[in-house]
């Protein structure tokens, strides 16, 4: 358990540190003097915040080709995986996805093997594969998988919707509520979920790192309440002081038809809209709350989360 506990010279990688979560990440644990380095695809489009400290390592590389992972991982305590593959404009070329996410995380496990990385911390998603998983959350579980199959101990945290200003579901949920002041939904208006603002996600995860009791375990992370898409929306009208929208409820719209609408009203590009609008149909609820008896935290309400999403521009 000693090798675990992270010490003042050791070095944490995270991997997805120019994503909506890693960034916040990055700023956190330099508030804590951790020593940091990230593995990025494109060097120039590391944000000024993350440059300016001098002492944060930033290696060139690509989780799915595997180009720089071996001077990414070597002398690493511990790795953030904090990374999904969806993407690109094409409406119709959605489903690489999944397989471009196995090969990252098999990639990465073969390296943080071979250079002793002790722990991974994945954040993923919440839903249980029995119950028909969309793609996109069936693939986050093969990646929780994946990484708790190699050497290092893996904690997986797994989330529903991040209430932040540039997480993508949320974007999905500003702009249906801010812009439409009726809404026909499939039935997925009425699935269950339990949405968590960005600033608990922050200390789950760095509480993760600190805690090495919590190495080698999955737990799920979610706000204080569970709302259906309903709730939660009629809730962000609320939060944010706009009328109270008319949803209905329609018996024959296919989701396919709805991620297409969702493209006219919405910026996020239908190679991540889709799959995650096909998530809407999976009941997205913690199935326990151990994660406080590790990192008791106050749990952000879901308004207030939206309050500060809405106050803050990136
Ligand atoms: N946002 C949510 O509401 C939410 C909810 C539950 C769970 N999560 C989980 O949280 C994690 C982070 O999500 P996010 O919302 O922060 O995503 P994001 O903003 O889209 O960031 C994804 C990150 O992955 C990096 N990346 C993608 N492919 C890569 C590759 N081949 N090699 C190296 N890096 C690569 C991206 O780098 P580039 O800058 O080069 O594109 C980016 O830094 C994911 O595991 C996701 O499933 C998110």
């Amino acid at each position: 358990m000693d090798d675990l506990a992270l010490k003042p010279n050791d070095r944490v990688l995270i991997l997805g540190g120019t994503g909506f979560i890693g960034k916040r990440l990055v700023t956190e644990l330099t508030e804590r003097n951790i020593k940091l380095r990230l593995l990025v695809r494109n060097p120039s489009a590391v944000p000024a915040v993350i440059l300016k400290n001098k002492d944060t390592e930033i290696v060139k590389g690509d989780l799915v080709s595997g180009d720089g992972l071996k001077e990414a991982v070597h002398g690493i305590h511990s790795a953030y995986y904090l990374v999904h593959s969806m993407g690109g404009k094409s409406m119709f070329k959605t489903t690489e996805f999944a397989r471009m996410d196995k090969d990252a995380a098999k990639n990465f496990i073969s390296s943080a093997d071979e250079a002793g990385i002790k722990r991974v911390i994945y954040l993923g998603g919440l839903g249980e594969t029995e119950k028909n998983l969309s793609e996109h959350l069936r693939s986050r579980e093969e990646v929780a998988e994946i990484l708790s199959s190699g050497k290092p101990l893996a904690t997986v945290l797994r989330a529903a919707i991040i209430i932040g200003a540039e997480g993508a579901s949320f974007v999905m949920l500003k702009y249906l509520v801010e812009r439409l002041p009726v809404m026909i939904c499939p039935k997925w208006i009425d699935t269950r979920i339990q949405p968590i603002a960005v600033k608990d996600v922050l200390a789950y995860l760095t509480g993760s790192l600190l805690n090495p009791d919590t190495a080698g375990k999955k737990f799920d992370i979610g706000g204080p309440e569970v709302l259906t898409y309903r709730e939660m929306m009629q809730q962000y009208t609320e939060a944010v002081g706009i009328r109270r929208r008319i949803i209905f409820r329609a018996p024959v719209l296919s989701p396919h038809l709805a991620a297409y609408w969702v493209d006219l009203v919405t910026p996020i590009p239908s190679g991540i809209a889709h799959p995650l609008i096909e998530g809407l149909k999976n009941e997205v609820v913690c199935l326990d709350d151990k994660i406080t008896e590790y990192i008791p935290i106050e749990k952000t309400p879901f308004k207030t989360a939206v309050k500060i999403a809405v106050s803050q521009k990136d």
